[in-house]
């Protein structure tokens, strides 16, 4: 699609895209057959869903939407710290869960998994309160840069190790609601 057409059907933002890299049908869609398959999986089981802020809002928000059975919510928020883009960083908690997950059945919902580094951080310690299950589910994954092996058992899409944006993902804070992935433009990444 062309910057003007772009900009005529998503406003000001969609100026900056160069490219849609996974449309709006196409990411609820998918979001769609996850979410039957989580209604398969965990038909009787109460789970809860924990995300982690911010990026995860939206894929959280359509997905519970899409789930006709009994879910709870709850949020973690971390800080990273990286002395360098990608390597070394790690991850404090800024905001645990506001109840105790002992026995219960947790779904955790990322919107993006790239070093694993996060992820990792987050399900060590959630296994520590003894869940009766614990399972992933991310909607984009980065799998060039993965430091750490962590089975995803439900997955959105694979994307490129490229500077993406929208649904969720920034670009200093901004872009995250548009409602499609797209390719940031050169002269926006500053
Ligand atoms: C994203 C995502 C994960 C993390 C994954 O969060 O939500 O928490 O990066 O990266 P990793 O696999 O390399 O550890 P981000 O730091 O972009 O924060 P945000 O959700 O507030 O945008």
């Amino acid at each position: 699609m062309k910057t003007n057409d772009l900009v005529n059907k998503y406003g000001e933002m969609a100026a900056d895209i160069g490219e849609i890299i996974i449309s709006e049908d196409q990411i609820q869609k998918r979001i769609q057959e996850i979410a039957d398959q989580i209604t398969s999986d965990y038909r009787g089981k109460y789970p809860v869903m924990v995300g982690v802020l911010k990026g995860v809002l939206f894929f959280m928000s359509d997905l519970m939407l899409k789930i006709p059975i009994p879910v709870e919510m709850d949020f973690l928020a971390v800080s990273r710290y990286s002395s360098e883009a990608r390597s070394k960083s790690f991850v404090r908690l800024l905001k645990d869960l506001d109840t105790p997950i002992t026995n219960r059945h947790i779904l955790f919902i990322e919107d993006v998994i790239d070093t694993g580094l996060t992820l990792n951080y987050l399900l060590k310690s959630l296994k520590e309160r003894e869940p009766a299950s614990l399972e992933v589910c991310v909607l984009f994954n980065k799998p060039k840069y993965r430091l750490i092996d962590i089975p995803l058992k439900y997955k959105g899409f694979d994307i490129p190790d490229r500077f993406v944006v929208g649904y969720g993902l920034d670009h200093k804070e901004k872009y995250r609601n548009l409602p499609f992935v797209g390719l940031l433009k050169a002269e926006a990444l500053h």
